[in-house]
């Protein structure tokens, strides 16, 4: 576990895995450098958490690592998230605000999601990096771009440049070094060691004394796919740490999310079997998503022992959502 993203260096990580190595070592290189890099691997692999890691391994970890998910934003906000404005720019600029490349200025700019962002994103991008200046909204002082840059994408931006998603001119600016990040399941040497630290970490801060993980917990814990990666590994072995009450992690503390996808792809007028924490889904008609979330909650609430703090802690969502979600299956 690695909570402090703004301390963690590369060299802190470490890897069983041969894959994993690679990587590592191309991120140690790249930070002693200022080469783009392209963070390629699927969610929850820790594209966002290496990307620390090379800034604060690099000459400009006294500056500043700012993140901006291009993705995530609408046309109209983009210029000035990226350069900023003055006050009175347009309505309701009230005061002058530092766009993210003025903001990661010597130090870094994290774009997260990169694949998805808008053509006229990917444009006011390109654009900075081909010409190292831009201006405020508003503004005609040039300022000088000097923000290293670090992407982030779950998808080859080969590929969307192949299907006319992605400018190749933007993909060659920005693609310095690219370093794939193999999924959870391609490295499952590292589970032991990352389950221990996780376990160690999270039964130290709720204050539980557990030494040990039952073989067959650990079976389990072995064959799973782990689609969501290190994110989901470390949900699960929080989860597991506050189903145990002893100081033995046993099969039954091991709870996996419902598979939805074997749930939805059942024909809908046979009777169902696909596996659910609480057993089968024998005769359930409901297969929507939010029928399979209601049965998540309602599992998870029963296993906590019908506990509403620690349900919402063990979802990872507010005490107010669980409140609306117990509603609903109330109702139904
Ligand atoms: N090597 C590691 N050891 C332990 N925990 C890790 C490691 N790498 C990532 N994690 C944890 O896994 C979680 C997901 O990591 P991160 O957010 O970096 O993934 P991501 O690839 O950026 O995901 P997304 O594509 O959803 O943005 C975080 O809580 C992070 O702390
Ligand atoms: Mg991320």
């Amino acid at each position: 576990m690695h909570r402090a993203l703004s301390r963690l260096k590369v060299e802190d990580l470490t890897t069983a895995n041969d894959a994993m190595k690679r990587c590592l070592r191309l991120a140690a290189l790249a930070a002693t450098t200022d080469v783009p890099v392209v963070l390629l691997g699927e969610t929850g692999t820790g594209k966002t958490l290496l990307a620390h890691a090379i800034h604060n391994s690099s000459e400009r970890a006294d500056r500043a690592f700012v993140a901006f998910n291009a993705s995530a934003m609408s046309d109209t906000l983009i210029e000035s998230q990226l350069f900023g404005h003055e006050r009175g720019a347009f309505t309701g600029a009230q005061q002058t605000v530092k766009g993210k490349f003025e903001l990661a200025n010597q130090g870094t700019l994290f774009l997260d999601e990169i694949a998805d962002m808008s053509p006229l994103a990917q444009v006011k991008i390109l654009r900075v990096l081909e010409y190292g200046e831009f201006e405020r909204l508003g503004s005609e002082q040039m300022l000088h771009a000097d923000a290293r840059i670090i992407c982030a994408t779950n998808c080859s931006l080969l590929e969307r440049v192949r299907q006319g998603k992605f400018r190749a001119d933007l993909y060659h600016r920005l693609n310095g070094l690219t370093l794939l990040i193999p999924p959870l399941r391609e490295r499952m040497e590292e589970l032991p060691a990352l389950i221990a630290a996780e376990l160690k970490a999270s039964a130290a801060s709720e204050g539980k004394s557990i030494n040990a993980i039952h073989p067959e917990a650990m079976d389990k814990l072995l064959s799973y796919p782990w689609p969501g990666n290190l994110r989901e590994l470390n949900h699960t072995v929080r989860t597991m740490t506050l189903f145990c009450e002893g100081r033995v992690v046993l099969p039954e503390h091991v709870v996996f999310p419902p598979d939805l996808k074997s749930t939805t792809s059942a024909p809908p007028e046979e009777p169902l079997s696909a596996p659910l924490p609480s057993g089968k889904l024998d005769g359930v008609r409901d297969l929507s998503m939010a029928g399979a979330v209601s049965r998540h909650v309602q599992f998870v609430y029963d296993q906590a022992g019908r506990n509403q703090r620690r349900t919402a802690r063990m979802l990872g969502i507010s005490r107010a959502t669980l409140a609306r979600h117990l509603k609903n299956v109330a109702q139904k």
